[in-house]
């Protein structure tokens, strides 16, 4: 019925379709729907396709999207209904030059929605921020990622957004960001935000990670990812949670070009006693860096460049230790790593106990 309703509504724009080419395709399970508006005068009610469609992705071709800020202050009472019955879980917006006020008024169009996944990439948020609302009456987010989004509020767009959300999000990344200095006297925390990826800030290192971090703002966080944010020592990073009272369970500082030495003149840091797991692979180190936390469980120092096997005296105690792709494993150097002795530390203790109890299961 309301197919029929919105394909009578949409008659009239059939023969336009016909003669450019459609900037969104719909998939045959009305699942997925993509839209991408770069012709020079876009169709922008081709979106409508995208009305039932559980995943949506718009991509504005690089354009400003400032003639839509008129429907910035409709009422969303008028329409919640509608908005209610979406089956939207999933939106990706992009490649745009979006006003602050069209931002904010459409996830506060969307609070009655059932969307949980929000990706904005690629955009230029600007002008003047609209007042902050009495409460939160956007979506419920529980994932929100954001790649190269500039605002012209600067660090305090965190502050700004999080006021729009309703408590919940689990799942926040940062990656290409212009701005992680955040005022952290306004931000509020994040009771329940238990992964924070901020990978792919190339030029964020220590300092810029002690800034993020704001203090008890991340009580709940389990999962760190810092892969390719300049980071240059595990001790720096380990100053910086302390700082924060940041306490993961898993600290992935990957492809990092990392010092196997301290920082001089760094005073020795305590890791949180939950860190269970740390990877450090692809990080260019040449010895087992010092003073890595003692209680973990499992390492990764997979794709560096130890010339050597780590001493035990070297390695923290781990159950789980990668150590593929190093030099001193290559047979053309040592020519007595076996097959066997590569699978066993490519799997890890773990892997090799699965393998040993499926051995004796068969015998
Ligand atoms: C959008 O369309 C442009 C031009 O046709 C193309 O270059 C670009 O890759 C498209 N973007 C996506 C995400 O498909
Ligand atoms: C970042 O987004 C801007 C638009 O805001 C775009 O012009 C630029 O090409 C993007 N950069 C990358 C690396 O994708
Ligand atoms: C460590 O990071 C590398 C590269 O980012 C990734 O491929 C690998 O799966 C990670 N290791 C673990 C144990 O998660």
């Amino acid at each position: 019925m309301v197919r029929l309703l919105l394909l009578l509504l949409l008659l009239p724009l059939l023969h336009v379709w016909a003669t450019t080419p459609e900037p969104c395709a719909v998939d045959d399970d009305d699942f997925r729907c993509a839209c991408n508006f770069t012709a020079p005068e876009p169709e922008w009610s081709s979106a409508y396709q995208c009305m039932s469609a559980v995943e949506v992705e718009i991509r504005g071709g690089g354009r400003s999207l400032k003639q839509f800020v008129k429907f910035a202050n409709t009422d969303p009472r008028q329409y919640a209904d509608v908005v209610r019955a979406l089956r939207l879980r999933r939106l990706t917006v992009g490649d745009a030059q979006v006003p602050a006020l069209l931002l904010f008024a459409l996830l506060r169009g969307l609070g009655s929605s059932r969307l949980n996944h929000l990706t904005l990439e690629d955009l230029e948020v600007i002008g003047s921020t609209p007042p902050p609302p009495p409460e939160a009456t956007g979506p419920a987010l529980s994932t929100l990622r954001l790649r190269n989004v500039s605002w012209a509020a600067g660090g305090a767009w965190l502050a700004q957004l999080q006021l729009w959300l309703k408590p919940g999000l689990t799942a926040l990344t940062i990656a290409q960001a212009h701005s992680l200095a955040f005022p952290c006297a306004d931000l509020r925390a994040f009771p329940s935000l238990t992964s924070l990826d901020l990978s792919d800030n190339p030029g964020l290192d220590e300092r810029g990670l002690a800034a993020a971090l704001c203090r008890d703002k991340f009580p709940a966080l389990r999962e760190l990812a810092l892969r390719s944010t300049g980071v240059q020592t595990p001790g720096g990073v380990c100053a910086a949670l302390a700082a924060a009272a940041v306490r993961p369970q898993h600290l992935d500082l990957s492809h990092n070009a990392l010092r196997a030495a301290a920082a001089p003149g760094a005073p020795p840091c305590v890791w949180p006693s939950a860190l269970s797991s740390l990877n450090l692979s692809s990080a260019g180190l040449e010895q087992v860096p010092a003073g890595l936390p003692a209680q973990l469980s499992a390492l990764d120092l997979s794709n560096n460049q130890l010339n050597r096997e780590p001493r035990p005296d070297e390695l923290p105690k781990v159950r789980e230790l990668a150590l593929a792709g190093n030099p001193f494993q290559d047979p053309k150097n040592s020519g007595v790593v076996s097959a066997c002795e590569r699978l066993i530390q490519a799997l890890g203790l773990s892997g090799t106990l699965v393998l040993l109890q499926a051995a004796r299961s068969l015998a």
